[in-house]
C-alpha cells in the first residue's frame, strides 16, 4: 500500500484533494496529514474521512524539522505532496514574516526530511518516492493584457511577499533536483475556487457577502484578471503530475478561464439569482447595488495566465469544469453547508475583516 504525506491538507486544496484521493483509490492507499491547524486549517473539512482506517492526522508545524523526522522514521513515506503554506496575498501584505517561516523554510525542512529519509548510501535515492511542491503561477509576475501567458520557461518575478515566498520555495525545490537529483515536481496553478475555500478569498467571500446583503468589496477598477480552475482539476491534476511527470521538471496548472474579478463577480449574482428558490429572503438581498470599488491592494497584479501545453502533451491533463458549472457546484456546496461557513467566519475573522477592510 502506497503512502501519501501530504501537508496543509485541513486547507482549501489539501482537503479537497485528500477527498479526491479517497474517491479515487478508496482502501489501497494511506495519506498521512501533517497540518498545525493554522486560521485556515480547518478539521471540519475533512470530518467525512477522519474515521477511515487508511487515514491519520497529525497537528504538527512543518518548521518543526524534529517533529516532521519523526514522521519519516515511523513510516515509510512514498509520495510527498506539500501544499502548507499561508496563502493569502493581503495577509502577507501586512504580515510578511510568517509566509517566509513557513513557506520558506517550513519548506526546507520538508525537503531534508523527505531526502534523508530516502537518500541511499552512494547519493542515489530509492525507487518510486517522489516530492510534489504544490505552488502557483503568482511566482512568474503580472501579465499584460496582450494574450501573453505564463510557460515554465517564463523567468520567475515574484510582487508580493507571497508570491516571494512561494517563489523562494520552488527554488529550494529546484536546488534540491538539480544538486542532488532529488526527486520532485514542481507544479503552478492558477487560482483555484470550490468547496471548503475560506472565505478571505475573493470567490467565497462574494457569495458570503451577497448573501447576507453586505457589500462586495471590487479592488481598484475590478478588471484584474485571474485564471480560475475548479479545485478538483487541480487534484486531478496534482495526482496525474505525481504519477507520470518526468522527475525534475515543473508543470503549469491552469484553467484556460480567464476572467476580470468584475466579470466575477457578476456571474456570482446571476447565479445565485438562478439558483434561490422564489421567497428565499436572501433573494432579496442579493443585488449589483453591493458592489463598492475600494482602495486597491497594494502592488497589484494586473493578470495571469497559465499556458497548461506542457501538462497536456506529456501528462495528457486539461481542466475539465467549465467555470458555469464550476460556479453552480460551488454555490450549492455553500447552499448545504451554512454552517461551516458559520463556523469559519465567527471570532477571529470578524477581527480579520475589520483589519482588512474597515478604512478601505
Ligand atoms: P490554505 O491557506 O487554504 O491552506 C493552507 C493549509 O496549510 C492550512 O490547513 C494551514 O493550517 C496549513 N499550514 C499553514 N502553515 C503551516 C505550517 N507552518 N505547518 C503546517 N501546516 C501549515 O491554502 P490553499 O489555498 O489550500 O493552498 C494550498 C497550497 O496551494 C499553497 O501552497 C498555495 O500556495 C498553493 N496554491 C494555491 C492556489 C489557490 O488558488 N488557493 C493556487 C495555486 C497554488
Ligand atoms: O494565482 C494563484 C493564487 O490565487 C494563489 O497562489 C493564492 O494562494 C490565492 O490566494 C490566489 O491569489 P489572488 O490574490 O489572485 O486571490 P484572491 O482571491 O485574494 O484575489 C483574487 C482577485 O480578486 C485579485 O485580483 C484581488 C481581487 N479581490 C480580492 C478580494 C479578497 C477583490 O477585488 N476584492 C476582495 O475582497
Amino acid at each position: 500500500m502506497r503512502t501519501y504525506l501530504v501537508t496543509g491538507g485541513a486547507g482549501f486544496i489539501g482537503s479537497n484533494y485528500i477527498h479526491y484521493m479517497f474517491r479515487k483509490y478508496g482502501d489501497s492507499i494511506r495519506i498521512i496529514n501533517v497540518d498545525c491547524l493554522t486560521y485556515a486549517g480547518n478539521l471540519e473539512n475533512l470530518k467525512d474521512v477522519a474515521d477511515r482506517e487508511n487515514y491519520e492526522f497529525y497537528k504538527v508545524n512543518i518548521c518543526d524539522s524534529e517533529a516532521i523526522g519523526r514522521i519519516f522514521a515511523e513510516n515509510d513515506i512514498d509520495r510527498v505532496v506539500h501544499f502548507a503554506a499561508e496563502s493569502h496575498v493581503d495577509r502577507s501584505i501586512k504580515h510578511p514574516e510568517v509566509f517566509v517561516q513557513t513557506n520558506v523554510l517550513g519548506t526546507l525542512v520538508m525537503l531534508n526530511a523527505a531526502k534523508a529519509a530516502w537518500e541511499l548510501p552512494d547519493g542515489s535515492f530509492r525507487e518510486d518516492k517522489k516530492f510534489l511542491h504544490v505552488s502557483t503561477d503568482e511566482v512568474y509576475g503580472s501579465l499584460e493584457e496582450d494574450g501573453t501567458f505564463f510557460y515554465e520557461t517564463t523567468p520567475i518575478d515574484p510582487h508580493s511577499p507571497y508570491s516571494a515566498s512561494k517563489a523562494s520555495s520552488d527554488m529550494l525545490v529546484k536546488a534540491y533536483i538539480d544538486t542532488y537529483h532529488f526527486p520532485a515536481n514542481i507544479t503552478n496553478c492558477s487560482n483555484n475556487y470550490g468547496p471548503y475555500q475560506f472565505p478571505e478569498k475573493l470567490i467565497p467571500l462574494i457569495i458570503n457577502n451577497a448573501l447576507q446583503g453586505k457589500k462586495l468589496p471590487v479592488y481598484g477598477d475590478g478588471k484584474n484578471v485571474r485564471d480560475w480552475l475548479y479545485v478538483d482539476d487541480h487534484a486531478k491534476a496534482i495526482d496525474m503530475v505525481q504519477e507520470q511527470g518526468r522527475l525534475g521538471e515543473r508543470y503549469n496548472i491552469g484553467g484556460h478561464n480567464e476572467k476580470q474579478n468584475i466579470e466575477i463577480i457578476h456571474i456570482i449574482l446571476d447565479t445565485l439569482q438562478e439558483m434561490l428558490p422564489d421567497g428565499d429572503p436572501r433573494k432579496e438581498l442579493v443585488s449589483e447595488n453591493l458592489i463598492t470599488y475600494v482602495e486597491d491592494r497594494k502592488g497589484h497584479d494586473r493578470r495571469y495566465a497559465i499556458a497548461p501545453d506542457k501538462i497536456k502533451a506529456e501528462i495528457g491533463w486539461y481542466p475539465e469544469t467549465m467555470f458555469k458549472d464550476g460556479i453552480r457546484l460551488t454555490i450549492q456546496w455553500f447552499f448545504e453547508h451554512e454552517d461551516w461557513m458559520k463556523h469559519v467566519t465567527s471570532g477571529d475573522y470578524q477581527k480579520y475583516y475589520e483589519e482588512m477592510y474597515q478604512n478601505r
